[in-house]
């Protein structure tokens, strides 16, 4: 199983942006994690599809946005235009869930659903053909630097055998992103737990040493 690793900019230096994005790349991340918070659905805000659009050239890998915003449907062609190539949202923040889904792809987009710490897997269950990627959260939404939720080891192995067994009756590949807290000291355990994509924010961006780049912080996630 590939890995892939998608530091949030949430903890970047927003000053410095299209560096910030440049320097993870050189370091070998997969994605770039495009946190969009409205105030409304999460009480914090951040940045939107003006930003998107602004770092776009400066990176080649895709960008992972991942939108805590309610409604969300206004958003997608805004972000799809913007350069993203990858939109997730939270079920809860869309009154049709498989129109939402469905409009992402639409705008050549992968699509993924979001569940927070309390959302039940369930809700994936009749859109699983829909899907490109489940985000699970392993923080509640709204700030990084948060601690990992226990709790979320055993939903991640949960998520992953309803993957697993979607595309063993010929479904399509789905990607589980685990998003929140994710450290050098607990990577391995969310791996072995089923991930295949990790977020991790604070952990790349607030590394103590980060060697002008961040080399060091993104080959010991790798590791
Ligand atoms: C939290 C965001 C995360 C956050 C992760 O609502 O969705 O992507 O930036 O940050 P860390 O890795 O610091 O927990
Ligand atoms: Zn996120």
């Amino acid at each position: 199983m590939s890995i892939r690793i998608a530091p949030s900019i949430l903890s970047a230096d927003f000053a410095r942006l299209g560096a910030e994005v440049r320097a993870i790349e050189a370091a070998g991340a997969d994605l770039v994690h495009f946190d969009v918070m409205d105030n409304h659905y999460v009480p914090n805000l951040t940045i939107g599809p003006l930003v998107c659009e602004a770092i776009r050239p400066h990176v080649k890998i895709g960008i992972d946005v991942h939108l805590m915003v309610e409604p969300v449907d206004a958003l997608i062609p805004l972000f799809a235009k913007a350069g993203a190539n990858l939109i997730c949202f939270h079920p809860e923040a869309s009154r049709h869930v498989d129109r939402t889904l469905q409009l992402i792809r639409d705008h050549g987009c992968k699509a993924g659903l979001a569940f927070n710490p309390a959302t039940p897997l369930a809700l994936m269950d009749h859109v699983m053909d829909r899907l490109d990627l489940v985000l699970l959260m392993s923080v509640n939404p709204g700030f990084g630097g948060q601690k990992f939720i226990a709790s979320t080891l055993p939903k991640l192995a949960e998520a992953r055998r309803r993957i697993d067994a979607h595309m063993a009756a010929g479904g399509q590949p789905i990607w589980l992103e685990v998003d929140g807290g994710v450290k050098v000291d607990n990577i391995g355990e969310i791996v072995a737990a089923g991930a295949d994509t990790l977020v991790a924010g604070s952990a790349v961006f607030g590394a103590p040493d980060n060697d002008g780049g961040y080399h060091t912080v993104m080959k010991q996630l790798r590791k």
